[in-house]
Parts: C-alpha cells; sequence; structure tokens
C-alpha cells in the first residue's frame, strides 16, 4: 500500500475559456495516461481489457480504449451497448447484467446480428426464458455465469451454488456456457489497508468455482472480472482472462482513498460557479443534486471535493444548488467564481450531463456528446 494521497495536490484543470456552467471537463492528458496505462497493465498479464463504458458512455472514449488494445466493451443495459454499437466502433460486447422481459430479448437478438453478444446470467429464469427464444430464431447466446464473491448484489453464490447454475445452463439449447465472472465491486467498501486482501479473495473464490465447473467437463474458458480500486490486483489472480475495469479512465473522489490514485489522475471535473454567498462561512455553486448526483465518497466528506480547497466541504445539495461551507476567510469564492469540483462518483454525474468538455492544455479542443446518456433500458 503506498501511502494515502494529499487532497491539496490536486492540479486544477484551468479552462481558459469562460464556459457556461456548471459543465463536466475532461482533461485530455490525464485521460490518455489514465487509458493507456490501464491497457498496459492488462496487456503485461496477458490479460483482455474489456472496459466498463457506463462510466463514459461516450463512442470517443470507447474509440480511445479500443485504440489502446481492449478488445471490446462491457456494458450493463442493452441501450447503453445500442448506443456504443452503432457510434463507437463496438463490436463485441458483455451485457454485465441481467437480460429479463420480452422487449429486451428481441432487442439483444437484433444487437446480435450487430455485434457478438455475451450475457451474464445468474438465474434460471431468465436463462429459460433467454434459451426458449434463441432457440424459436435459430441462435446460440453465450454466457457468462454470474458469481457473487462478496458483493451480495446479483450472482449465485460461488461454490457449489454457482456450479449448479453453470450444469442447469448449460443443459439449455440455444445457450452456450463460456465463461465465469464476477463484479469484485465490495472493495468499494473495504479499508484502504484491506482492498488487497479483499481483492484477492474475490479473486480466488471466482476461480475456484470456475475450477469446480471445469471438473464437470463444462467449458467456463473465459474468466472475467473487474472493478477499478481491485484492478491492480484481481487480474493477477490465475484463471483470470479478462478485466472489466470503468471508472478508471476517469477516476472520482471516491478513488483517492485507494491510495494509488491521486486528484491528479482524476480526469473529469465539473466546472461550476458561485452564485450567492449569504454568510461568510456559505456559499452557493450552481451544482446541486442534478449534476453531482448523491453518491457519497468514504475518503472525503460531503459531496464532491473542489479542488485546490481541501477544507472546504459541499455539505448539502438540493436540485440545483451546492451549499459549500467555508473556513474562514477561504480566497475564491466571490460571487462568479469559478471551482472545479471532482465528483464522488464520476459515472452518474457523466449521466447528468449532455457533453463532456476535452480539455487541452487549457483550451476546449472538442466537445463530445456523452451519446449513451440515460440509456438505462
Ligand atoms: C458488473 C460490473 N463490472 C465491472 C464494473 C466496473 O467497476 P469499476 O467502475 O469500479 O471499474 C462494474 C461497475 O459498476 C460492474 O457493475
Amino acid at each position: 500500500m503506498t501511502a494515502p494521497v494529499a487532497f491539496d495536490t490536486a492540479p486544477v484543470i484551468a479552462v481558459e475559456e469562460i464556459l457556461d456552467t456548471p459543465c463536466l471537463v475532461v482533461d485530455e492528458a490525464i485521460l490518455r495516461r489514465n487509458v493507456e496505462e490501464m491497457a498496459a497493465f492488462a496487456a503485461g498479464l496477458g490479460v483482455a481489457l474489456r472496459p466498463h463504458m457506463k462510466t463514459h458512455k461516450s463512442p470517443q472514449v470507447a474509440r480511445l480504449q479500443f485504440k489502446a488494445g481492449a478488445v471490446g466493451a462491457t456494458c450493463a443495459k442493452i441501450g447503453e451497448a445500442e448506443a456504443l454499437v452503432a457510434e463507437g466502433g463496438v463490436s463485441d460486447v458483455l451485457l454485465a447484467y441481467p437480460t429479463v422481459g420480452e422487449p429486451k430479448i428481441r432487442r439483444l437478438l437484433a444487437l446480435m446480428d450487430r455485434a457478438r453478444v455475451v450475457v451474464a446470467l445468474d438465474g434460471r429464469e431468465a436463462a429459460a426464458a433467454l434459451s426458449r427464444e434463441m432457440v424459436r430464431a435459430g441462435r446460440v447466446l453465450e454466457v457468462y455465469v454470474e458469481v457473487n464473491t462478496g458483493q451480495d448484489r446479483a450472482g449465485a453464490r460461488h461454490g457449489e451454488e454457482a456450479t449448479a447454475l453453470a450444469i442447469d445452463l448449460a443443459q439449455l439449447p440455444g445457450l452456450r456456457v463460456v465463461g465465469v465472472m464476477t463484479h469484485e465491486g465490495q472493495v468499494n467498501e473495504s479499508a484502504p489497508d484491506e482492498i488487497d486482501a479483499a481483492a484477492l479473495a474475490a479473486g480466488r473464490a471466482r476461480e475456484e468455482t470456475a475450477r469446480q465447473i471445469r471438473s464437470y467437463g463444462l467449458n467456463a474458458r473465459d474468466g472475467s472480472l473487474g472493478a477499478t480500486p481491485a484492478s491492480p490486483y484481481t487480474p493477477t489472480e490465475p484463471g483470470v482472462t479478462e478485466s472489466r475495469t470503468g471508472t478508471y479512465v476517469f477516476n472520482d473522489n471516491a478513488a483517492f482513498r485507494h491510495g494509488r490514485v491521486g486528484p491528479d489522475r482524476c480526469a473529469a471535473r465539473v466546472v461550476t460557479t458561485v452564485v450567492s454567498r449569504p454568510a461568510p462561512d456559505r456559499a452557493v455553486i450552481d451544482a446541486g443534486s442534478k449534476t453531482l448526483a448523491m453518491d457519497r465518497s468514504p475518503s472525503h466528506p460531503g459531496h464532491g471535493y473542489v479542488v485546490g480547497h481541501p477544507r472546504a466541504e459541499i455539505a448539502r445539495l438540493s436540485e440545483e444548488h451546492g451549499v459549500v461551507l467555508l473556513p474562514p476567510n477561504e480566497p475564491g469564492f466571490a460571487v462568479g467564481d469559478r471551482v472545479e469540483v471532482i465528483p464522488n462518483h464520476v459515472c452518474p454525474v457523466v449521466n447528468l450531463m449532455d457533453e463532456l468538455h476535452l480539455v487541452r492544455d487549457g483550451r476546449v479542443v472538442d466537445v463530445w456528446p456523452v451519446t449513451a446518456r440515460g440509456k438505462v433500458r
């Protein structure tokens, strides 16, 4: 474990233009470095990178990831995948989310005409419906068995429960089990010095389950996992063939606590304007919950980190107001001043924005649409 990073070391992206606010700026140099280093790390281990694209929802960022060596995309919802297949050069996609319901299956079949699609499954009901429709359509759908290795969200419990599920799924016509996946997202809740152990335990539980599944003669060729805080650890585990990290492209305030990632690696910042100074210790910025989202950071109090102001706290949000509590005589908070906020959790913030302003050396060089924003179906 490296020492925790200091909050006050974050460089301001310092956009020269007067952009209307609130807006999301992305520093191109930090973005490229994040993309390239993760790709090089995965390549060095011989692990394929299939980044989760829910973080950026952007065809342009997807293309950067492919250029750096990503082999495919991970998406949650079909809508996200549809948008990125249409515009982001995605031709191979994992839907790492249960695909349930007739409308979804119809869209899945259409998506399969345009890209290779693998779906994660953690239950028999969803599997039976997919099997029926694949047979009817004369198609075969590749499937990862989703295993719960401690996150306690979706997934069949690692070990016997997941093995029994894999055996049942393998009997279903129209489905082909090709892998065993987990999302070791529980590491987001781990203390900084316990992340490595928690990550490696999840990786071992996944591989142990895959071994059991293979012992029944089933093909569980692919080993898929990924969560940004775990990304230095879990891809090194035996049996892992692909990493699905997502947040690493931008990083966020929650990532600081992992020690490895400092604010200087946080590419995405919300630029906001101070719109009111109702009291000496209180400023209001034009970014509320409809901009910053409501996620908390385990590493820093409040609703985001105000770059360059480590003692300022975005203490409350209403929809369009961010109430910032200030230490005595804090400069930089006059009405009209701009402040940069590193969001607590960047993924929902991106989903609230129409576009990303790409900044190179202080200048906006491009505006990228968040094409898959709002694609929650
Ligand atoms: C199934 C799945 N895989 C991968 C990821 C990527 O995790 P992270 O954003 O921490 O890299 C997520 C994130 O929510 C996920 O839900």
